[in-house]
């Protein structure tokens, strides 16, 4: 890596870089909820084990999340989403500002916030409940001004598509975002990928990915597809995340791989969320692909090995890259 300079940068003079990082996610947000209780009996009323809640926890999910492990990197992190006017989206308002998140949510009282509330004993999960409901016209259209708005301070633009319906607009915050001269990265979801055309980068993983290109069974035949979605797009780059194969980086006339460095697997869930954060953190403060490509392996690397939805933070990633 180097510096504006042209001198050599040490990952500790590159982490401090990413503070000047300034990030815009916009997209579906969702607070994860956990009951864990004791089951000692089955219910009289069903046949169905009664769990008496002992303990409660709640993490950001979704876009939230995405902005979540942005602002453990250091960066300057916005959020825009829509959200119910309920005590789930009041919630997640205290969590986001105690992350140092500029969070602006839109409360569209006609909608649920999305929640997905897990009930656990007997140290497993015994039933999800999702609430969610898609956000409304008039709250979608106030939060596309207010992404005009935010765009002339922002670096990077991330769009989380969890396919909950808040980005509606997408392809209108794309072309405004590129027409400002923003790097705009997007997690997509579903078979529809003409929304994201022009966009600088798309982050599917294996089976997104497979969803709209179908089925390789060579290195070069995924590489083919990969080129071939890339240009159809009009996109600099797709990184396609290959779980247990690490990640794969397409640009005009190269591929890049990195294969996966976690050590231990604990959980999974959420290293989608961290790739695209530290891919849009260092990007956003400057660094080019391929460092920002590694980092973000490394990052998902570390957040595999923890329980939960989790971060990397800044002394894991010194540890982890050698500082
Ligand atoms: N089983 C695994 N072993 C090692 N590394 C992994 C594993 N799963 C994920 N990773 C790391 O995390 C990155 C992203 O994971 P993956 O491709 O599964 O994304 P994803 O399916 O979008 O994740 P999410 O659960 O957040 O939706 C991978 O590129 C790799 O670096
Ligand atoms: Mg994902």
């Amino acid at each position: 890596m180097t510096s504006t300079t042209g001198a050599p940068m040490t990952v500790r003079s590159a982490l401090d870089s990413l503070r000047a990082a300034r990030v815009l996610v916009v997209g579906d947000v969702m607070l994860d909820r956990y009951w864990f209780g004791e089951v000692e009996r089955i219910s009289p009323e069903a046949p169905v084990p009664v769990v008496k809640v002992a303990r409660t926890e709640e993490r950001l999910g979704g876009a939230a999340n995405v902005a979540r492990n942005a602002a453990a990197l250091g960066a300057q992190v916005a959020l825009l989403s829509v959200v119910g006017d309920d005590e789930a989206a009041r919630s997640m308002e205290r969590l986001l500002a105690e992350e140092g998140i500029d969070a602006s949510m839109q409360r569209d009282p006609a909608v649920t916030t999305t929640v997905k509330l897990r009930v656990i004993g007997r140290q497993q999960q015994l039933l999800r409940i999702d609430f969610e409901t898609p956000p409304g016209r008039e709250a979608l259209e106030s939060k596309l001004a207010e992404f005009e708005r935010r765009l002339p301070q922002c670096d990077v633009v991330i769009l989380s598509d969890y396919g909950k319906g808040g980005l509606t607009h997408i392809a209108r915050m794309i072309d405004l975002a590129r027409a400002a001269g923003r790097i705009v990265l997007v997690d997509p979801k579903g078979d529809d990928y003409d929304r994201y055309r022009g966009a600088t980068c798309l982050t599917p993983n294996r089976s997104e990915f497979r969803q709209v290109a179908g089925r390789w069974s060579s290195e070069a035949e995924l590489e083919a597809k990969a080129q071939a979605l890339r240009e159809r797009l009009s996109l600099d780059a797709l990184l396609v995340t290959r779980s247990e194969e690490g990640m794969s980086l397409y640009r005009q006339g190269s591929a890049l791989h990195a294969p996966t460095v976690a050590q231990e697997v604990f959980d999974v869930s959420g290293a989608g969320d961290t790739v695209i954060s530290t891919l849009g953190v260092m990007l956003a403060a400057g660094h080019d692909f391929g460092a920002a490509m590694h980092w973000a392996n490394v990052a998902a690397g570390i957040v595999v090995g923890k329980l939960g939805t989790a971060v990397a933070s800044p002394a894991e990633l010194l540890a982890a890259l050698g500082g």
